[in-house]
């Protein structure tokens, strides 16, 4: 597939404010839908070992490709719900500076493990409650190129599926943590503004015209909400000031089973794609 893509020189563009990429590897970058399978073990697991400790860890190869398309070599990169380090450890990969904001203190110790195991300087991670964004003097230093985040998602992990072994990792019926701060314990939607004024926060932090990424996973339909939490973020966060819409891409986890839901009576989705959604900063 990478030879049909047309050859727009192998340097930098000159007028590009945006990446270090060429311009074949921005347009393989915009391919819709990433179906990577990333390695879980030896060097190219980054330690995955101890990150699965966490319910939902992000290969840091997927969030450096991100990195990668929407900033510059040395940009700065904030995540505020940064769980084990994805973001984190793929701003070492891409030689970029990351900050990170993690309610849980034990997740925050394993990114820390992480980074001693793979004899890398962790980036700053801030123990604290990404509400509470406006508080943090670190994230004052200098403007923020990206924010690229991978919020907890409404009960998502509450209830184990048909056919599925629960999670390990978390005890109770609670996505990350049993914290009331976790927006993870929000309902679906209180969730949907708690989140809009998380990132109402982070853009203020964010440079005029840097990105904001971030993804979203839908639930199954209900007779009461189609639950396409991807599309009730979108619509929830155009309220916001200077912020618009630039589209999506998909990520299809390699790495999820497939469970014959609904057999042999009726189509239930099995949910193996997250949505990775793109707004700008316009001003
Ligand atoms: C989907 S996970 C992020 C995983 C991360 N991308 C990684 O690679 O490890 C969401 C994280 O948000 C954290 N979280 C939930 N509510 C929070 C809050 N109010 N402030 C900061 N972090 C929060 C959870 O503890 C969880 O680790």
């Amino acid at each position: 597939m990478i030879d049909d893509i047309p050859d727009l020189g192998e340097q930098p563009d000159p007028r590009n404010r945006l990446n270090d990429l060429t311009g074949r590897e921005w347009t393989y970058a915009l391919r819709s839908v990433i179906a990577t399978r990333y390695p879980t073990n030896g060097e190219e697991g980054y330690a995955h070992a101890l990150r699965r400790a966490h319910p939902s860890p992000k290969p840091p190869q997927l969030m450096a490709e991100l990195i990668r398309f929407f900033t510059k070599k040395g940009a700065r990169v904030l995540d505020p719900f940064a769980g084990v380090g994805g973001t984190l450890l793929a701003c070492a990969l891409a030689d970029r500076r990351g900050v990170g904001v993690e309610l849980s203190s034990e997740f925050a110790a394993i990114y820390q493990q992480v980074c001693a195991e793979l004899g890398l300087a962790p980036q700053p991670l801030i123990v604290g409650d990404a509400r509470r964004l406006a508080e943090y003097e670190l994230l004052r230093d200098e403007p923020f190129d990206m924010v690229l985040t991978d919020p907890p998602y409404a009960q998502m992990m509450a209830k184990p599926k048909t056919g599925e072994r629960k999670k390990q990792g978390r005890a109770g019926a609670t996505p990350f943590t049993a914290d009331p701060a976790d927006l993870g314990n929000l309902d679906y939607r209180a969730f949907l503004p708690a989140l809009r004024e998380v990132l109402a926060a982070a853009l203020v932090y964010l440079k005029a015209r840097g990105y904001l990424v971030l993804f979203a996973k839908d639930l199954q339909p209900t007779r009461e909400h189609h639950n396409m939490l991807h599309a009730d973020i979108v619509e929830e966060l155009l309220a916001l000031p200077d912020l618009s819409f630039r589209g999506y891409r998909i990520w299809h986890d390699m790495s999820q089973n497939l469970y014959p839901f609904g057999y042999p009576f009726a189509f239930v989705a099995n949910q193996v794609h997250q949505f990775i959604l793109v707004f700008r900063k316009e001003a």
